[in-house]
């Protein structure tokens, strides 16, 4: 799930290594590891903790040919024993993803003599390449035979003893890029890797095999030579970096204006024919299925809530690993719309192939260009979010929220569910709309309200409806980052149960943008403050209740969500650095969840 950088060339293989490993850091894991030639025989160096651990025991001399990899735990306990790159005869193998049916070949790797010192499934499958090469004597073959045998998601990155100058890498379910420059390959699990050195690449396909020698790379897929197209990255380098910011979070959260201008730019230029030509024709839909994971899901929730009250059509809103095993209700009426910020989700692409299989029509809302639910989908909507790299989405969440307010808006058009005066005065609202976000992260507001709630244990975050949908993310935001325990509750169903968890001085927030359920929100709200909980309050409207208020522009329903949310993300982003916590790493996550 986290990193494979691997290197063939001329000089300083472990340096570029461990550079691009660094370069994948943010994608979080907890122990790092590197095999490389020295002479003809293969050294592995593993360290459990950061890569800044494996630095201080790496060798001076450098070397020309190696793989590495950041290890987000799976199968065993963080470890050094469980860390790659594993070793079985001549190969030696890092791995992204989970192999499911590693205890049945296990147990007949066992019964052929083989003893495994880890806990992990990666072990299992470098055993078995070993056991099958054996039989099949050629790599190329016994990579080939492997693939038939190992069952979920792997990328792999492979070397072997008797071909020194050469690295193997394949790939199923988990992503994985090869790229050249000057006489230097690589491969990289994913493009910031290797952005120093180039923006082309070749992006391996399911069950293709890449095999990288010196000033030749070939592909492999189905038993015969293939050709790959190449493709370039569209960002840029700075993109993967700081830029001055103390964090990559912070650095997003203010980038959001430019991206939401964008992504509304690139598909909607104020006509209504814009939306007509450029999103997808959505007359014959009558009901839609929205299936997604974590924040993904959140801004599924949010139009959900959009769909159902501004065009009155239905939809069923999904968490992917849900919907994947469940029965789902859909017809040639239905549109699944699948959303993922890296398109690599291995619940959201199982649920896409699932509507696929029955033969439903499908559309995916994605971020990262090439990714494989942008490919196998019938349909794909970039958001223009460029590279995200804090493990905590917010430009990208946000740059989702502004493609389905077009989407709805879309609908609300085809089946005249809003006046033209309203669509006119929402067109006038997106050109401010940058704008009002810039005053909103600027809001000198979040530091003070953070510093009085910081060091509580829980928090609640309360609202109705579309309120309730921004609740999500606003808790996730803040669980991820500071390692509080929070829960987003809809504001009346508390007092079934959970109101009994609020103490003197809770913090409970409040989210008031939807106006006719505004006064209900409030009486819930004042049944915490009664309980003793510190009450702050988002709203566009001066609320007179409360301990503190931070004020949104009065704007469409359309676009509130993408104000509502800056100052939930900015007040988790404040209390997570007031409890010292790794902000763009936070523990036990990854940015991209490629496994079940
Ligand atoms: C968001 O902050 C989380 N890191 C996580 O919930 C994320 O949204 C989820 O894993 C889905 O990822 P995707 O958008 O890449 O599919
Ligand atoms: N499943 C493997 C393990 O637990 C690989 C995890 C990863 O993708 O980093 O070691």
């Amino acid at each position: 799930m986290c990193g494979i950088v691997g290197y063939n060339g001329k000089e300083k293989a472990i340096e570029k290594i461990v550079t691009g490993l660094e370069a994948l850091e943010y994608r979080g894991y907890d122990s790092a590891g590197i095999a490389y030639f020295e002479k003809d025989t293969i050294q592995i160096l593993k360290k459990k903790g950061r890569i800044s651990a494996l630095k201080e025991i790496l060798p001076k001399k450098d070397a020309q040919v190696g793989i590495g990899h950041t290890r987000w735990a799976t199968h065993g306990e963080p470890s050094e024993r469980n860390a790659h790159p594993h070793r079985c005869g001549k190969f030696t193998l890092v791995h992204n993803g989970i192999i499911e049916n590693y205890l049945e070949l296990k147990n007949i790797l066992q019964e052929n003599g083989y003893s495994f010192l880890s806990e992990t499934d990666t072990e299992v499958a470098v055993a078995l390449l070993d056991y099958l090469y054996e039989e099949e004597k050629g790599v190329l073959k016994t990579l080939e035979k492997a693939m038939k045998m190992l069952r979920g998601s792997y990328a792999f990155g492979i070397l072997f003893e008797d071909t020194p100058d050469t690295i193997y890498a394949m790939r199923h379910s988990s992503p994985l890029i090869v790229a050249e420059k000057e006489g230097e390959e690589f491969i990289a699990s994913d493009v910031p890797a290797i952005l120093s050195y180039t923006q082309e690449y070749y992006l391996l396909d399911d069950f293709d095999i890449a095999i990288l020698k010196p000033n030749k790379i070939s592909f492999y897929h189905d038993g015969k030579e293939i050709t790959k197209e190449k493709l370039t990255f569209e960002g840029s380098l700075e993109s993967s970096q700081k830029e001055g910011y103390e964090h990559f979070m912070l650095k997003e959260i203010h980038e959001q204006p430019r991206v939401i201008k964008d992504t509304i730019e690139y598909y909607f230029d104020g006509t209504k024919n814009s939306l007509f030509q450029n999103l997808p024709d959505l007359k014959k839909y009558q009901k839609f299925h929205i299936v997604a994971c974590g924040s993904a899901y959140h801004t599924g929730l949010v139009a959900k809530s959009w769909i159902e009250e501004i065009v009155h059509l239905p939809v069923d809103c999904e968490i992917a690993s849900e919907y994947r095993y469940k029965q789902v209700f859909y017809d040639s009426n239905t549109l699944v719309i699948v959303i993922s910020q890296s398109g690599e989700t291995a619940d959201t692409l199982a649920s896409l192939r699932k509507a696929k299989k029955d033969g439903i029509d499908t559309l995916a809302i994605v971020n990262v260009i090439g990714s494989s639910i942008a490919r196998e989908a019938d349909q794909v909507l970039y958001i223009k979010a460029g590279c995200e790299i804090a493990v905590a989405t917010t430009k990208a969440y946000s740059a989702q929220l502004a493609l389905l307010s077009l989407l709805t808006l879309k609908l609300a058009l085809i089946h005249e569910t809003i006046r033209e005066d309203e669509f006119l005065e929402i067109r006038k609202q997106i050109e401010t709309l940058p704008q009002q976000m810039e005053k909103l992260i600027a809001n000198p507001q979040y530091q003070k309200i953070a510093s009085t709630i910081y060091e509580r244990d829980d928090i609640f975050y309360l609202g109705r409806k579309l309120d309730y949908a921004i609740s999500m993310e606003g808790a996730l935001k803040l669980k991820e980052i500071s390692y509080i325990n929070c829960v987003a509750y809809p504001a009346g169903e508390l007092k079934h149960g959970t109101i009994s968890l609020v103490e003197q001085k809770t913090p409970v927030i409040g989210i008031l943008t939807v106006s006719e359920i505004q006064e209900k929100t409030i009486s819930n709200l004042k049944e915490t403050a009664a309980r003793g909980a510190y009450l702050i309050l988002i709203s566009n409207e001066e609320i007179k209740e409360g301990n503190e208020l931070i004020l949104l522009p009065n704007i469409h329903p359309l676009l509130e969500p993408i104000l509502a949310i800056i100052p939930l993300q900015l007040l988790a982003y404040e209390i997570a650095k007031l409890r010292g916590c790794d902000i763009d790493k936070p523990r036990n996550l990854a940015k991209s969840v490629t496994v079940e």
